[in-house]
């Protein structure tokens, strides 16, 4: 593949991404009205994904982890129903929209290029598909609520049971989907480690105005049943032993750390560590009890609780776990796990690496690109039709002092 010449187009259509998806999912959908209901009813949130993963494709062209990610994205693909004719068309829309969107950038050398290379990308993603299916695995799991408990107004903890074995690693999660909201998929992370009896707990934070958790948190009701994808993610335990290691949870990051210390309890109760459990305020620390029941198990285990102030907006959270990151000790010899909110990583991510922390011994998930280029409105029309929304238009979202 031209590596230069693809990035050099991806450049000029990346300027334009908005135009570029608008026109991409026109096309589809007007060449192939059948495929418009493979798709959810509001793409809002999510229709930029395909060019995200492009991104990713064109960004890391000559790294050997490339065929592993679109091996893994085409096996997650099967809950889509995609098959190999829709790659077909799939392909066939998108050079139109690059054609479209690259105007005197798209030359035959360049058309040439990105049809070779999604050429290589659909192949990569359909293999990772036939082998999951000669693997016997189903394109989803059924699996069925069992337990669907409140804490407040914005968590809930639910347990379900997989009808198929369901096999998964601490600290991965899963992407999940409710037929209240047909062929809506978001990702939750799995609360605890593999069971004996094949259950399992994902906690999720309600998001207003968001489709998933609030069918999640609000209607979804014992009995009924969810679709579960193939597990992922990167925040599994891979400290050698005697390592010390910190554990930073914020929020619903509780749920991967959780299901962490509950391996680490059974597999290495001896480990020397430290576990910071951070919430937004006192009454959303609903991992406590469950955070003292693993300082027993692990006798080694410093844990240490953080939230903001009364009244005080939920970013001192992250300020008052910035001042005890700083008061610790010792970080170059620590592996870290961190799992939280995207802008909650990023920072205490930064905040590791000045305290010394290798940057390679911090774990956490690489979060999909979302919103990125559909955040504005992309034609005038747009904007009149649909005027982008204040960021402080929900005042619920919003802490007490800053109303
Ligand atoms: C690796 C990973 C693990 C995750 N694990 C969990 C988990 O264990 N528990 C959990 O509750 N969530 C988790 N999430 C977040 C979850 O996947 C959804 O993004 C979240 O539930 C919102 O989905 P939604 O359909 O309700 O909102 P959407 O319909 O996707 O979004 C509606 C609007 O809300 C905005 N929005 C989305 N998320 C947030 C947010 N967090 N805060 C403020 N605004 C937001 C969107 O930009 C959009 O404008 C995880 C995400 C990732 C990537
Ligand atoms: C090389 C081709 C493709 C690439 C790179 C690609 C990439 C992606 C990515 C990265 C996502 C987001 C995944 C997630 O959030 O879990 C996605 C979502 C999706 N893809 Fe693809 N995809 C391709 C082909 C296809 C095909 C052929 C279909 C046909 C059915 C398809 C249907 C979907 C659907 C329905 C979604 C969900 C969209 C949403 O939630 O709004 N994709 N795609």
């Amino acid at each position: 593949m031209d590596a230069q010449l693809l990035r050099h187009t991806f450049a000029v259509v990346e300027r334009r991404a908005e135009h570029a998806v608008t026109f991409f999912y026109s096309h589809l959908f007007w060449n192939n009205p059948g495929m418009r209901a493979l798709f959810p009813e509001d793409m809002a949130p999510q229709r930029d994904r395909i060019f995200a993963a492009l991104t990713h494709v064109v960004t890391h062209l000559d790294e050997p982890g490339l065929a592993d990610y679109l091996g893994a994205l085409g096996r997650d693909h099967r809950k889509f129903l995609a098959t190999p004719a829709l790659y077909s068309a799939v392909g066939a829309s998108l050079l139109a929209a690059f054609a479209h969107a690259a105007g005197a950038a798209w030359t035959v050398a360049a058309e040439k290029a990105w049809t070779e290379a999604y050429g290589l990308v659909a192949d990569l993603m359909k293999a990772g598909a036939e082998a999951s299916v000669a693997e016997g695995q189903p394109a989803w799991w059924d699996a069925d609520v069992v337990r669907h408990e409140r804490f407040g107004e914005d968590l809930a903890l639910l347990t379900l049971r997989p009808r198929q074995p369901y096999p998964y690693l601490a600290g991965q999660y899963v992407s999940v989907s409710s037929l209240h909201v047909p062929r809506v998929w978001r990702t939750y992370s799995l609360a605890n480690a593999p069971r004996p009896d094949g259950t399992l707990d994902l906690h999720v934070s309600r998001v207003l105005g968001g489709l998933m958790s609030p069918t999640l948190t609000e209607r979804l009701r014992v009995g009924e049943t969810l679709r579960l994808s193939t597990p992922g993610g990167a925040l599994t335990a891979r400290t050698p032993p005697g390592k010390p290691r910190t554990y930073i949870a914020a929020g619903t990051g509780w749920a991967p750390v959780r299901a962490l210390l509950e391996e680490a309890a059974a597999d290495e109760p001896a480990l020397e560590g430290r576990l910071f459990v951070v919430a937004r305020a006192k009454e959303y620390l609903y991992g406590k009890a469950d955070a003292e029941r693993f300082r027993e198990l692990i006798p080694g285990l410093h844990v240490t609780y953080i939230t903001a102030a009364p009244l005080r907006p939920r970013d001192q959270a992250t300020e008052r776990l910035v001042q005890a990151l700083r008061a610790s000790v010792n970080w170059p010899a620590h592996d870290v796990y961190l799992a939280g909110p995207p802008g909650f990583l990023t920072e205490v991510a930064e905040e590791l690496e000045d305290l010394g922390t290798d940057p390679c011994r911090v774990f956490h998930d690489t979060l999909p690109a979302v919103g990125r280029f559909t955040t504005r409105p992309s034609t005038r029309a747009e904007w009149l039709i649909e005027p982008p929304q204040l960021h402080w238009h929900n005042p619920e979202a919003r802490a007490p002092r800053e109303r």
